[in-house]
C-alpha cells in the first residue's frame, strides 16, 4: 500500500511540471519575431550571413551563455541602434531567440 502511495506521489509530481519550462516564460513569441525581423536581421545578415542573420546566434564561439547574458546583449545591440524598446519588447525578443536559437531553461 505504501508503495503505491509514493508512486502515485512521483506521477502526480511529474504531470505538474509544467509543459514547456524555458528562459522568459512570460514573453509573446509572435510580438518577439516581428520586432527581430523588423530591426535586427538586416544587421547580423550582412555582418554574420546565415538564413535570417541568424548564423551569429549558432555560431560555435558565440558570446551569449545564459538568460541574462541573452538579455544584455539585446539590450546593448538595441541601444546600439538608438531604438526605444520597451524592456517588455526586449523581453520579447528574447523569447524569441531563445526558443529558436538558445534554448536555454
Ligand atoms: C548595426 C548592427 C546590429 C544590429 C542592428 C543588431 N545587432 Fe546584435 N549584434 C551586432 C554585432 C556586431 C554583434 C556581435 C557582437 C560581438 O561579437 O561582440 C551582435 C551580437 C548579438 C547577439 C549575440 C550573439 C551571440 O554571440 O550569442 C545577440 C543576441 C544580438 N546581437 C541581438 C540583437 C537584437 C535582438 C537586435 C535587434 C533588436 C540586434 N542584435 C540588432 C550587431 C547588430
Amino acid at each position: 500500500m505504501y508503495h503505491h502511495r509514493l508512486i502515485a506521489i512521483g506521477v502526480l509530481a511529474l504531470l505538474s511540471l509544467p509543459a514547456a519550462a524555458t528562459a522568459f516564460p512570460d514573453a509573446d513569441i509572435v510580438a518577439g519575431e516581428k520586432h527581430h525581423q523588423k530591426y535586427c536581421i538586416a544587421c547580423h545578415e550582412q555582418k554574420y550571413g546565415g538564413k535570417d542573420g541568424s548564423d551569429i546566434y549558432i555560431r560555435v564561439d558565440r558570446k551569449v551563455n545564459s538568460p541574462s547574458a541573452l538579455s544584455q546583449q539585446i539590450t546593448s545591440c538595441t541601444t546600439m541602434l538608438n531604438l526605444d524598446l520597451f524592456p517588455e519588447d526586449e523581453m520579447n525578443i528574447a523569447g524569441y531567440l531563445n526558443k529558436h536559437y538558445y534554448k536555454f531553461k
